[in-house]
């Protein structure tokens, strides 16, 4: 048990990060997606010890991120011509890739696969946590396994109050929602988990087409995906028709059910949770949407009726929220 202290980011709060994390402990940071808990990438120690504070599964890997292109090369062991154009146009940004590792990087990182997952997060407090401490640092988002990922230094601190030493505290996650993995280990580019880079984007960099997992091989897929993910507190249902018949019939049935939706939805409930008027905002709004709602509600719905492949990571995160039960 620590006592956690939250510190909003300056000179004397990066130095506090960096001797912590050269001690081999777990410092939680803001990024553009969503919060991170970051340890040595080096150091299998500290990487088990964020396996711990989350209740993560061992098999479930960390990707790893880093200030600067140079540290790519520490981490895998071939940087391929796709991946130095994605390095070139796409990072820093919302998005990993997935390249076969170097054999220095530990097995808990990567859940003994031989790849490795990389991100350059664009966000400036990002950056500055990862310069300052020196080390590629593995992070998974900065929630307790199978909660809604935290956008919010709040967010970090209701799941990990006493579980970490230091929850850096920067600005709410402008993203919303945690980056695109690429997977550029194989005969053809993956994207093993949509977010806002999306497949058309990767596609014009790339110059050639991109694949989702589904297209190729049902079993084959991102190691996190397996299990339940961003689930709030209480029971959670998706509409993706916008149907106004079903949602009213659903609120009707549920007296105290919230609604979590774009902002067109706002009158048809009083316990209402805005998701704004479009796919970024959506990103933006639905994790602190959930965690607000399980807070004063018994039951969730969630409607999500955007769609396009700017909606689709959005998409991702909510069917998952509700364990698939559609109405
Ligand atoms: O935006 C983000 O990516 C955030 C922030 C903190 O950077 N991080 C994040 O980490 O979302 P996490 O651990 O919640 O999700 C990592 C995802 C999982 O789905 C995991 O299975 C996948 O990346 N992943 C990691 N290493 C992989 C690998 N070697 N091969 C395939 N998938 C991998
Ligand atoms: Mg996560």
């Amino acid at each position: 048990m620590f006592k956690t202290q939250v510190l909003s980011i300056d000179q004397q709060s990066l130095e506090i990060a960096k001797k912590y994390i050269a001690d081999g402990e777990v410092v939680a940071f803001p990024t553009e997606t969503v919060y991170g808990l970051g340890a040595n990438a080096f150091d299998e120690t500290a990487v088990k010890k964020i396996f711990v504070a989350k209740g993560r599964p061992s098999d479930n890997p960390l990707i790893v991120h880093v200030a600067d292109k140079q540290q790519v090369y520490s981490i895998a062991s071939e940087v391929t011509a796709d991946a130095l154009k994605v390095m070139d146009c796409l990072m820093p940004g919302p998005i990993t890739m997935v390249l076969k590792k170097q054999s220095t990087i530990p097995h808990c990182v990567t859940g003994g696969l031989d790849t490795v997952a990389i991100r350059m997060p664009s966000s400036k407090q990002a950056q500055q946590f990862l310069s300052a401490v020196k080390y590629p640092i593995c992070a998974p988002s900065a929630n307790t396994s199978s909660r809604p990922s935290p956008t919010s230094w709040q967010h970090v601190a209701e799941d990990m109050d006493g579980k970490v030493p230091l929850i850096l505290k920067g600005d709410d996650c402008q993203v919303g929602i945690e980056s695109t993995v690429l997977d550029l280990t194989r005969d053809v580019p993956l994207i093993l988990r949509p977010g806002m880079v999306t497949k058309s984007e990767i596609e014009a960099v790339l110059g050639k087409e991109v694949f989702f997992p589904d297209a190729i091989d049902k079993s084959m897929n991102s190691p996190g995906i397996r299990y339940k993910h961003y689930a709030p507190a209480c029971e959670t249902f998706l509409n993706t028709d916008g149907n106004l018949q079903k949602i009213t019939e659903f609120l009707n049935e549920n007296k105290n059910a919230g609604l979590v939706a774009l902002e067109k939805y706002k009158n048809l409930a009083q316990k209402f949770f805005s998701l704004g008027n479009d796919a970024q905002s959506g990103a933006h709004n639905i994790f602190s949407a959930l965690r607000d709602a399980e807070k004063v509600c018994d039951k969730l719905l969630i409607v999500w009726d955007l769609t396009g492949e700017d909606a689709d990571g959005v998409f991702n995160r909510v069917i998952k929220s509700c364990g698939g039960k559609i109405i």
